[in-house]
């Protein structure tokens, strides 16, 4: 039995062949989880499983190429296995995306969410990890945001995930059995320490992070940065820049404490230290040893100025803080980058696996 006494043993995990479901698959399995995954690999490769259970030296139980909104498919995934609980990755998450096509953010990730809710209720497992954004905080201003800031979204994206909390929260009102931790992620950076996993996303990266690695390793010829006036001591935009293995072991904590009781809580995932766009470049520089030529641009739409988890509820709640800092991000996404320049193309697939799908990586 993995966790505590009472914790979930055989885990869902949407969206684990993404950038932070793989870690988190990780994660379970070296803390003893059974790991049951789906992924549509709309921004994803089932190659990463042989990489997962490398590090892990375990199997992940079962993947299964699906869309989380096709509730027969999702049903008969529950059938096969004993699920005791479900963290929820799976969605779209770029912003600059999310205003042009807002119909399909809201479809996925809202409808993607309500198709989960009814699967798993037809199923009785009411035990949930949502993963949430700051985002819903939108426009908050400066200072450390703690939890009760209300939700005043900027783009679809973070609308998608504010109505997504709204539903979890009047689900949990509404039926006492149900289980359900939110997690508020801030930016979720760098990379497994191994140099096997890291973020591979299809096309061109959207975020910060994945582009300043693809432009050090010679993909890409800059960096551009999306505005310098912003009221911040440099002009560019301030984040709250979190390690992806701070991030699932926050996750891996929270899967123990579904069993404190029913009802839902929501906490931010933060350092509660913010670093502008040159504070990351230049951090990026260190790490590597290169220098990284970027180009100031204008500011790209549904952006604010500055986003800083106050992180001392979930500290308080759980005594789980964040360990790494950004230097270590840097290290690790480097490190990542420099053993993967293709991300994971050519990395060989599972033999005899055949339900976890091809993927639009092969
Ligand atoms: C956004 C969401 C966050 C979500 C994440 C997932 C908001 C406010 N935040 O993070 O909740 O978890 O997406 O994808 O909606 N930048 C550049 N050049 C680039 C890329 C980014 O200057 O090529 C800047 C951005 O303008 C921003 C910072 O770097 O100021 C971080 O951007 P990014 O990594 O895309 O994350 P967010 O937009 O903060």
């Amino acid at each position: 039995m993995a966790g505590r006494k009472g914790s979930p043993s055989t885990v869902l995990v949407t969206g684990g062949a993404g950038f932070i479901g793989s870690h988190a698959c990780v994660e379970l399995l070296d803390h003893g989880y059974e790991v049951i995954v789906v992924d549509d690999y709309s921004n994803s490769c089932p190659r990463v499983f042989s990489r997962v259970e490398r590090i892990a030296g375990r199997f992940v139980g079962a993947v299964y190429e699906l869309d989380i909104r096709d509730r027969r498919a999702l049903s008969a995934v529950f059938d096969r296995h004993p699920v005791d609980a479900v963290v929820h990755f799976a969605a779209h998450k770029a912003v600059g995306e999310s205003t042009r096509m807002p119909a399909a953010y809201y479809d996925t990730n809202i409808g993607g969410t309500t198709a989960l809710l009814h699967v798993m209720d037809e199923h009785g497992v009411r035990r949930l990890v949502f993963s949430s954004s700051c985002s819903v905080y939108g426009d908050a201003g400066e200072g450390p945001l703690d939890e009760s800031t209300p939700h005043r979204p900027t783009n679809p994206y973070a609308a998608s995930k504010a109505v997504c909390e709204t539903v979890l929260a009047d689900l949990c009102r509404a039926d006492r059995r149900w289980s359900v931790l939110c997690l508020r992620y801030f930016n979720p950076a760098g990379a497994h320490p191994s140099g096997l996993l890291g973020e591979d996303p299809h096309g061109t990266p959207d975020n910060l992070f994945p582009y300043v690695s693809q432009v050090a390793v010679g993909r890409r010829p800059r960096l551009r940065v999306f505005g310098s006036d912003y009221p911040t001591p440099d002009g560019t935009a301030i984040r709250d820049y979190l390690h992806v293995m701070d991030t699932v072991e926050a996750h891996r904590v929270a899967l123990d404490r579904l069993a404190d009781g029913p009802g839902m809580k929501v906490f931010n995932l933060g350092r509660g230290s913010g670093s502008s766009v040159l504070d990351v470049v230049a951090a990026f520089e260190r790490a590597s040893g290169l220098t990284l030529p970027y180009e100031i641009t204008g500011r790209r739409a549904g952006d604010v100025a500055e986003l800083v988890a106050d992180a001392g509820a979930v500290a308080r709640a759980w005594g789980w803080r964040p360990v790494r800092d950004l230097a270590d991000m840097c290290r690790d996404a480097w490190r990542f980058q420099q053993l993967n320049p293709h991300g994971y193309q050519g990395t060989p697939r599972r033999p005899g696996r055949h339900d976890e799908g091809a993927g639009p990586c092969g």
